[in-house]
């Protein structure tokens, strides 16, 4: 049979494939395998399809119909709506978190307004919408400390590039930013802007300062803007993802609820020149699929990721670094931790001195790189005498004596476990889907059956969670 990965599927399929991934909380690679094996099943009388439509958010059994008032025990979503265009798109997110068995409330910012009205938002949600902080009939009804905390979660859509601003700075001159600021429930932000405004570098620090005060984030997809001819980084992401993503968030009682997680994933990449840099053949699936495995388990995580072709997982805060050296300080930045498991395959050596401009071809003569080694990650964090997390787990990417290498990194490196992978072109672990490990501790080796990538992650995970419990070291 031919061979087909998703990244060969044409844009639109992409698309369709990865709301309907997200809608069901899994990796398009796992939508896949659903979709194909109950396309199997139905070709046998008496197959049972695995799908379910519109899981309901964590706290409720079963989803309703939207015309249905939520049940007591409803997850309570605050949607604040801020002022740009993809705001349309949150009168759609309404009636999906609805689908779901949330109950809503929302806020409008002022410039929210210009793109949906409080009143199309009262319809939606079946009450009024909340828009001024010095309106003394919502001052008495309900307040804006008790929007703050009346809620489980606040979810930010569209979070413009004015409201990430004000919100790191901790403004609180309106109704939707004095009710971010006086929360004490987890916050969700969907930013959607101008690709220009998205790569500012006045965006990039306050979102750096978001994500380090534990606000987490769902996109933005890459496509085309509202405006003719734009195109590039700063899409919402679609209801769906945010969903999803919601829906990680609020997963109470999970095996990994109140730990915080922090994870690395993909390649580094070291500069030579402004064109040139080192790098390996990592695509970040499994460090990925760790991060997304540990959210949906109830923790708060932080994957501290390098350059890689992948989706931001829903419900994680993602830090996205080029070289070890800042890996290494955004690992340090998400601290403290319970877990950190570093499934990144750092670059071992950058070059000595990078150059300020091309490095250009002479006649005759090789240029020598010279080569200088990087800071160790995983063993500095593993022999730290305090601040250390409970559970430091690496990796081993080894091409041969696989389990006799590891045992030797495990020692090496002081970590609590190896997660040992062979990775020798034979196996087609490099940018495949799927994986054999062996997890090598103290106590022993445990070789895995070869499985999904998302599977070892879910199965490390249940590992990491019985291991905090105490019920396996
Ligand atoms: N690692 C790290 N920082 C580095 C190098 C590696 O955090 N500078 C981590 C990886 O994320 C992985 C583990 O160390 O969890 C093992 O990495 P690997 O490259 O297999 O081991 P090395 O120590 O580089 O040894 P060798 O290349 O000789 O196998």
């Amino acid at each position: 049979m031919a061979s087909l990965t998703v990244r060969q599927l044409d844009d639109t399929l992409k698309r369709l494939l990865r709301l309907r991934a997200a809608r069901h909380g899994r990796s398009m690679e796992d939508e896949v395998r659903v979709i194909l094996r109950d396309a199997a099943q139905e070709s046998h009388p008496g197959g049972s399809g695995t799908e379910q439509s519109q899981a309901a958010l964590p706290g409720r059994k079963t989803s309703r119909p939207t015309s249905e008032p939520a049940s007591e025990d409803a997850p309570r979503v605050l949607l604040i709506i801020g002022g740009g265009i993809a705001a349309y798109k949150s009168l759609d997110l309404i009636r999906r978190l609805q689908e779901r068995g949330a109950h809503l409330r929302c806020v409008l910012t002022a410039a929210a307004q210009h793109f949906v009205t409080p009143l199309a938002v009262g319809a939606l949600t079946g009450e009024r919408a909340f828009a001024d902080l010095f309106d003394p009939q919502s001052e008495f009804d309900v307040g804006h400390i008790r929007l703050a905390r009346d809620c489980d979660l606040v979810v930010v859509a569209p979070a413009t590039a004015d409201l990430l601003a004000k919100m790191a700075g901790g403004h609180a001159d309106d109704l939707a930013t004095a009710v971010l600021l006086a929360t004490d429930k987890p916050i969700l932000i969907a930013p959607a802007m101008n690709p220009g405004m998205w790569t500012a570098k006045a965006t990039a620090r306050n979102l750096a300062q978001l994500t380090a005060d534990g606000v987490r984030v769902v996109g933005p997809n890459s496509g085309e803007m509202a405006e003719r001819g734009e195109a590039g980084l700063g899409r919402m992401a679609e209801p769906l993802e945010i969903v999803a993503a919601a829906q990680s968030i609020l997963r109470r009682g999970g095996s990994l609820a109140g730990q915080r997680v922090v994870v690395t994933s993909g390649p580094t990449h070291e500069p030579i020149d402004p064109v040139r840099y080192i790098a390996n053949r990592s695509s970040g699936k499994q460090g990925h699929a760790i991060a997304a495995a540990a959210a949906a388990a109830g923790a708060e995580v932080t994957l501290v990721s390098g350059p890689v072709n992948l989706p931001d997982p829903p419900g994680v805060s993602v830090v996205k670094v080029e070289t070890a050296r800042q890996m290494f300080d955004a690992v340090e930045a998400a601290f403290p931790a319970d877990v950190a498991i570093f499934a990144a395959a750092v670059a071992d050596w950058r070059s000595q001195g990078t150059s300020a401009s091309k490095i250009k071809k002479q006649l005759g003569h090789t240029p020598t790189l010279t080569l200088t080694e990087n800071p160790d990650i995983l063993s500095s964090i593993a022999q730290r005498t305090s601040g250390r997390p409970r559970l430091v787990i690496g990796f081993a990417a080894e091409t041969n004596d696989v389990i006799a290498n590891a045992q030797a990194k495990l020692r090496k490196k002081g970590c609590d476990w190896i997660v040992a992978n062979d990775v020798s072109a034979e196996s087609g672990v490099m940018g495949g889907d799927t994986n054999t490990v062996h997890l090598v501790t103290a106590s022993g080796v445990e070789s895995w059956q070869p499985q999904a990538k998302d599977q070892v992650a879910r199965s490390l995970i249940e590992r990491v969670a019985a291991a905090l419990d105490g019920r396996q070291r």
